[in-house]
């Protein structure tokens, strides 16, 4: 075991240390599970890792597992509604408690011997242990969770990066408004991507490529809301997007909806980035008219054109904030060559299905994208795992996000791996 800790480390150090700044990364980081190991270590192992949102355990009793790399986690709602997270694991033998994605309980109870556990993880039944046994101490182990204005994100470090109250302090007053604690779950699709998780979040991190390849999603964003190069060619329609992207923050913020740029996504453990941007067209919605999904709008809104919140955050999520629905999206590793990625629209709880919304109009942009999102990342991988890629550079005007994508995962990997 020491000696393969050490190959890992050996490996990972030398191939972090010659990275080529503002250049993609070398073929080992897409391909190599010595690497994913590494991965699954430092980055998922102590990061704050989006998982869920709230409106997936509505009710006491409501809970879902979350798997990715070796681990299996139970997300489930106390009954003082507190949402808590343990390892899915059994403190008798070791079973996996539950193995459904989701589900409702009284008690949480193995299917193996029946050892039941409450809500809080507590075990308060055992049957056949005699009269000395004592379940003091064999309660579930717990899992750090947050809730970030009902995004959920756990941390499986001991002790998780302290910065999350920075993030959650600062991200607060922008997501508070759309008031996702009150929303439902309207769909989820999970979709494998036969690709290094890392490709998945550098392509959602550049929309270089979104003209070439989504014209769904085009129809309500801007094109310069996501890096270009100024020439005399857009000059005009890039003076036009700065004076609506003017006009439309003022107003936002006049309504209470924080709107400005924060980016901390390459200097800070809890890196993060956010903006609201107009949209196109009808600028209320990431749908295939710009107009709104669903007729019943979030929170307290009345007016639909608030464009789009996006928030995105290392190491493994992105959403976007409307004035009808809320759209997130978490990326989670299967194999060095194989990542979930996992899409939940929320809509407000009291919209109905086929009165305020459809699911085909809601998810039509979205289900598109990530389809297409999914062909562009698995021909990346194959490409790179021909022999023949090497590290190319990263544009200075489209792709700053990606290398900062990059600088935060090979500093942190080369911070947690130094002292490993
Ligand atoms: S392994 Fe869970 S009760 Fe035995
Ligand atoms: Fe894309």
């Amino acid at each position: 075991m020491t000696t393969t800790i050490s190959a890992q480390s050996l490996l990972t150090r030398e191939l972090l240390a010659r990275r080529r700044p503002g250049y993609s990364l070398e073929a080992p980081f897409y391909l190599s599970d010595t690497i994913l190991q590494a991965d699954l270590e430092h980055i998922f192992g102590k990061h704050w890792i989006f998982v869920a949102v709230e409106p997936q355990v509505p009710e006491a009793g409501d809970y879902i597992t979350v798997d990715f790399g070796k681990h299996s986690i139970l997300i489930v709602r106390d009954d003082d509604m507190q949402v808590k997270a343990f390892h899915n694991v059994c403190r008798h033998r070791g079973s996996r408690l539950c193995a459904s994605q989701k589900g409702s309980v009284g008690n949480i109870v193995c299917p193996y011997h029946q050892w039941t556990y409450d809500l809080t993880g507590k075990l308060i039944h055992a049957k056949h242990m005699g009269d000395d046994f004592d379940p003091t101490g064999l309660g579930l182990k717990p899992v750090h969770i947050r809730s970030l204005a009902g995004l959920l994100f756990i941390c499986l470090a001991d002790n998780p990066p302290e910065d999350f109250e920075q993030m959650a302090a600062e991200m607060t007053p922008y997501l508070m408004p759309h008031r996702l604690m009150d929303c439902k779950v309207a769909t989820q699709v999970d979709i494998v991507e036969d690709c290094n998780w890392k490709l998945t979040m550098e392509n959602n991190r550049e929309c270089y490529h979104c003209v070439g390849n989504h014209p769904e999603l085009t129809v309500s964003l801007y094109e310069y809301g996501f890096g270009y190069q100024p020439d005399a060619q857009n000059a005009a329609g890039l003076k036009r997007f700065e004076d609506i992207l003017a006009s439309n923050h003022a107003r936002w913020e006049s309504m209470g909806l924080p709107s400005a740029e924060i980016d901390t996504l390459d200097d800070r453990v809890t890196g993060f980035r956010t903006q609201r941007l107009p949209l196109d067209r009808a600028g209320q919605s990431q749908t295939l008219n710009a107009e709104v999904a669903s007729k019943k709008l979030l929170a307290n809104f009345v007016d639909p054109a608030l464009g789009g919140l996006s928030f995105w955050t290392q190491p493994n999520s992105w959403h976007h904030f409307m004035s009808d629905h809320i759209v997130s999206f978490t990326v989670l590793p299967i194999s060095a060559t194989k990542t979930l990625v996992r899409t939940t629209w929320c809509v407000h709880k009291d919209a109905v299905e086929g009165v305020d919304y459809t699911l085909d109009n809601l998810t039509a942009v979205w289900n598109a994208t990530n389809a297409q999102d999914r062909r562009l990342v698995e021909e990346s991988q194959i490409g790179i795992a021909t022999g023949a890629y090497e590290p190319g550079p990263y544009s200075p005007f489209t792709e700053g996000l990606v290398e900062k994508f990059c600088n935060w995962y090979v500093n942190r990997l080369s911070a947690l791996t130094k002292t490993a």
